[in-house]
């Protein structure tokens, strides 16, 4: 998966696409970082959650891990002096051996671009480096149980991985719920809401004691 390609056509996308919407996705819960020291971002992507996450918190130490040079470059680019701040890390998360534990993991539209094999490892290595009472801010694309809402992100979600694939390499041809492998790593959901007819979900998760 690489997504250099369109890291220059990434905002403009959303903003088309989807207005404030996933912006307001991303930061549906991020008064639950309150209080956490260490907060780790992965697949920071273009910044807004990193933005958004210092200037609510600017005490907190935040580190961002993406894969994509042309994506991390223009989260930069939007921090601005803050982004001196910020602990950026530029590699794949699997890779990545530094770091140390964090108080809260924070998943942005990451975990939806995993196929079922992958996505059991990816939370697995994710939740190795979160704290015993870790929160997880976790905002991915969604489906709806049932009705129009649902045969609409059907028809939203077949059209935006077929792009993603072509564009980017991504390797999962559909939405795969990372809920049973989230709990399997000791955590709990502790809050959901939901945007957009139940497109986009923003949740909550906590570890015992979290
Ligand atoms: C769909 S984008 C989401 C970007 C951003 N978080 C957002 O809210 O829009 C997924 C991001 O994850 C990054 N990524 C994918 N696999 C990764 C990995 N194994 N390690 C680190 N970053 C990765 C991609 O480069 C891309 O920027």
């Amino acid at each position: 998966m690489n997504f250099d390609r369109l890291a220059r056509h990434y905002d403009w996308m959303e903003a088309c696409l989807a207005g404030d919407r996933l912006q307001r996705a991303r930061t549906a819960w991020l008064g639950e970082l309150g209080g956490r020291r260490r907060i780790l971002s992965i697949g920071e992507g273009h910044g807004k959650f990193a933005a958004a996450c210092r200037a609510r918190f600017p005490e907190a130490e935040l580190t961002c891990v993406e894969a994509s040079p042309a994506m991390l470059a223009r989260a930069q680019r939007r921090l601005g002096p803050g982004a001196e701040q910020v602990n950026w890390h530029c590699g794949d998360i699997l890779a990545w051996e530094g770091g140390g534990e964090f108080d809260a993991i924070v998943t942005c539209f990451f975990l939806d671009c995993f196929p079922p094999e992958t996505l059991a490892a990816v939370v697995a290595a994710l939740a190795r480096r979160a704290a015993p009472d870790a929160v997880w801010l976790l905002v991915d694309f969604a489906l709806p149980p049932r009705g129009p809402a649902r045969w609409r992100a059907l028809a939203v979600h077949a059209l935006m991985y077929a792009f993603f694939r072509r564009v980017t390499g991504l390797p999962a041809r559909r939405l795969t719920p990372p809920d049973d492998w989230l709990r399997r790593n000791g955590f709990q959901p502790a809050g959901r809401s939901e945007l957009d007819w139940g497109l986009v979900r923003s949740d909550v998760w906590r570890r015992a004691g979290g």
